[in-house]
């Protein structure tokens, strides 16, 4: 299947989806959450939850709630990224940032929500999972996000502003800020799709690879971009180490996650296209 067909499909699906788990009422907070979420995200995430169960034959619709959770914990991360005290950012997803939009206060708490709700969604029956999966999926999201993954990664490159790194640190900072969820996702769909101990561990490893690559590349878009050097004081891969290292090693984890893929042969069809998206994307 062409991989930008699967996407779209997918897109809508989760669109709906997330419509229908967010909050309906008109005061600030529920309106705010909706703004953030329903705003033009990729849906990389929860098309990586689907995409990685559908490969192992488990069914989209025991994916969807699952998959719905991760967009919203992806939602709360960016709001919070995006305030003053962390980031700084006017505008995400080419319109104004939540506490642009609304105010601080009702960031931090629509971003603390968010994140409350995806545990929420997480643990609701979805397609019939049973108690044991649902605790697994809890556990994975939870290390993903806490001190060991992104708040942790968030944390470290917060506190090392400004310093000389080498690219050990770089590495596990791109590991814990951004691959930590982005490899969650890919297992969480593993863990749906009933994956062996073989199968969950060639899929981390893709969902590791596939994750730094996404972050280096987000940092090729932002120096193209020309934001990059607005940002001087922030992390970024192409200031480190030139723009033609930066697309070698994102190149080089793709080559990586895909070698990951081989044993599933045809069956990894779309994550190898996703794959693909990952270093062709253009924002
Ligand atoms: C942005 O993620 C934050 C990073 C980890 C670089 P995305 O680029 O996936 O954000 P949306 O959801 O598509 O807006
Ligand atoms: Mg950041």
């Amino acid at each position: 299947m062409d991989i930008r067909e699967y996407f779209e499909k997918r897109i809508k699906e989760i669109n709906l989806a997330l419509d229908k788990n967010l909050p309906k009422s008109k005061d600030m907070l529920s309106m705010a959450m909706r703004y953030n979420v329903l705003g033009a995200g990729k849906r990389l995430r929860p098309i990586l939850v689907i995409a990685a169960a559908q490969m192992l034959g488990g069914k989209k619709e025991k994916a969807m709630l699952p998959a719905c959770a991760i967009e919203l914990v992806h939602n709360f991360t960016l709001i919070h990224d995006d305030l003053p005290c962390m980031d700084n950012d006017d505008y995400r997803r080419g319109r104004l940032t939540l506490h642009k939009a609304y105010n601080e206060a009702v960031a931090v708490l629509a971003g603390d929500a968010l994140l409350n709700l995806a545990f929420a969604v997480l643990v609701k029956e979805s397609g019939g999972a049973n108690p044991s999966i649902r605790i697994k999926l809890i556990e994975e999201v939870s290390n993903a996000l806490g001190v060991y993954g992104l708040v942790g990664g968030q944390a470290k490159e917060i506190s090392l502003r400004g310093q000389e790194l080498d690219l050990a640190v770089i590495e596990d900072i791109y590991m814990k800020k951004t691959a930590a969820l982005i490899s969650a996702a890919v297992r969480l769909g593993a863990i749906i799709g009933n994956a062996n101990k073989k199968e969950l561990s060639l899929l981390t490893s893709y969902g590791k690879h596939i994750g730094i690559a996404f972050q280096i590349m987000d940092d090729i878009l932002e120096f193209m971009s020309g934001e990059a050097k607005r940002k001087e004081d922030e992390l970024n891969y192409v200031l480190f180490m030139g723009l033609e290292e930066a697309k070698e090693a994102a190149g080089k984890n793709i080559e990586l996650a895909k070698e990951s893929l081989r044993y599933f042969g045809r069956r990894g069809e779309i994550l190898l296209g996703i794959a693909d998206y990952i270093i062709t994307r253009d924002h």
